[in-house]
C-alpha cells in the first residue's frame, strides 16, 4: 500500500519556511548576475544620461561608469557586461576595433581600478556602423564572411584592452571559430568566449536600441537573427557554435523563451546563459510605475524562473537592484 510523504501531509511543507527552504531546488545567487552597462564617449568623462525607455539605466561617461561601479562594487557586483556608444559611426565600424575606441578604454581603466570585477564584452558591429546592422553592408545586403575578420578583430582588442571573457552578439554564422582561433594565435587561449548562440529576431530588444543608438536605418536584423517560430533550430545553433569552440552559450530573451532554455538544459552539459533583455527590463518598470504589480515581488518571480529552467547565469538590467535588496 502506498504511503503519501509526510511533508504533504496537512500542506506542512508550503506552511513551514525552515523545511521549505530545506528541499528548495532553485535560488537566485549575487553570483549568478551580470549587470550591463552602457558606456558613452563624451567630452564629458562624467556625462551621464538617462534612456527614456529604461527607467533606471544609464549612458556613462569613462569617469562616470568608474565612479559609479565604485558605489556599486559593495553590493556583490561580481560580472558586467559592456556596451559601447561611439562618437563616430562609419561604415566599417572602425571605432569597434580602435586602440583607442571607447570600450578599450573603458576596460584599461577599469581593469585597473577593479581587477576582480569579471569584465565581459559584448562584440558586435551595430553600435559602430552608420546603417546600424551587425555586419559590413554591400548592395543593401548584410555580408556574413566579410563581417567575420573585423568581428575577431574586435573581440581581439577587447581581450588585449582586458577582457576576461567575449560575447558575440551578431549571429554571423562561423564568427565563434573566426573569433577563437585568433585569440589562441595571440596568446589568449586561456580566454572564454560566451556565444549569443541563440539569439532571436525580438521585438523586446527596442529599449536597447535607443539606449545603445543602434537601430538599422534599414530592413531589420531577421536575416541573421533566429526566427521566433522555431525551437530545434536553437540546438543546432548551439552545436554548432560547441564545435566552433563556445565555452558558454546564452539563450535570449529570457522568459519568452524558456522552453528553448529549458529544451537545451536537458541536451547540453555546457554552462548556459540567459539575457533578460530591455524589452522584459522596461515591461516591468513600466507595469510598476503604474503601480500595477509589485516590483521587487515580480522581478525575484522572472529571475527564479529563469534559474528555474537551467540557466547558470542571468545577464540583467535588474542586477543592481537585486543585489541591493540581498544584502541588506
Ligand atoms: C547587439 C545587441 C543587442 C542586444 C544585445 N546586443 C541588440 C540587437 O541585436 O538588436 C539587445 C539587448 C537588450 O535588448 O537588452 N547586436
Amino acid at each position: 500500500m502506498g504511503y503519501k510523504p509526510a511533508f504533504y501531509r496537512g500542506r506542512r511543507l508550503r506552511r513551514d519556511y525552515g523545511l521549505r527552504e530545506l528541499v528548495r531546488e532553485t535560488d537566485v545567487r549575487p553570483q549568478d548576475l551580470i549587470q550591463p552597462y552602457f558606456v558613452r564617449e563624451h567630452e564629458d568623462p562624467d556625462y551621464q544620461g538617462s534612456i527614456p525607455s529604461m527607467p533606471g539605466q544609464k549612458q556613462f561617461g569613462l569617469q562616470a561608469l568608474e565612479d559609479h561601479l565604485r558605489q556599486v562594487l559593495p553590493l556583490g557586483l561580481r560580472g558586467i557586461i559592456l556596451f559601447g556608444i561611439p562618437q563616430y559611426k562609419d561604415e566599417r565600424a572602425t571605432q569597434a576595433y580602435a586602440e583607442d575606441g571607447i570600450i578599450q578604454q573603458a576596460l584599461r581603466k577599469i581593469k585597473a581600478d577593479f581587477p576582480d570585477l569579471v569584465l565581459i564584452t559584448d562584440v558586435c558591429l551595430c553600435e559602430y556602423m552608420s546603417h546600424g546592422h551587425c555586419g559590413l553592408v554591400e548592395n543593401g545586403r548584410v555580408m556574413n564572411d566579410s563581417t567575420l575578420e573585423l568581428l575577431a578583430l574586435t573581440a581581439l582588442s577587447h581581450v588585449q584592452a582586458g577582457a576576461d571573457m567575449v560575447a558575440p552578439s551578431d549571429m554571423m554564422d562561423g564568427r565563434v571559430g573566426a573569433i577563437r582561433q585568433v585569440l589562441d594565435q595571440n596568446g589568449f587561449a586561456d580566454i572564454p568566449l560566451m556565444s549569443y548562440a541563440v539569439k532571436y529576431a525580438s521585438s523586446f530588444y527596442g529599449p536597447f536600441r535607443d539606449a545603445a543608438q543602434s537601430a538599422p536605418v534599414f530592413g531589420d536584423r531577421k536575416t541573421y537573427q533566429m526566427d521566433p517560430a522555431n525551437a530545434n533550430e536553437a540546438i543546432r545553433e548551439v552545436q554548432a557554435d560547441i564545435e566552433e569552440g563556445a565555452d558558454i552559450c546564452m539563450v535570449k530573451p529570457a522568459i519568452p523563451y524558456l522552453d528553448v532554455l529549458a529544451a537545451l538544459r536537458r541536451q547540453v552539459s555546457f554552462p548556459l546563459a540567459a539575457y533578460h533583455v530591455s524589452g522584459e527590463y522596461s515591461l516591468i518598470k513600466a507595469a510598476a510605475e503604474k503601480g500595477w504589480i509589485d516590483e521587487q515581488a515580480v522581478v525575484h518571480e522572472s529571475l527564479l524562473s529563469i534559474k528555474r529552467a537551467g540557466a547558470d547565469i542571468i545577464i540583467s538590467y535588474f542586477t543592481e537592484q537585486v543585489l541591493e535588496l540581498l544584502s541588506s
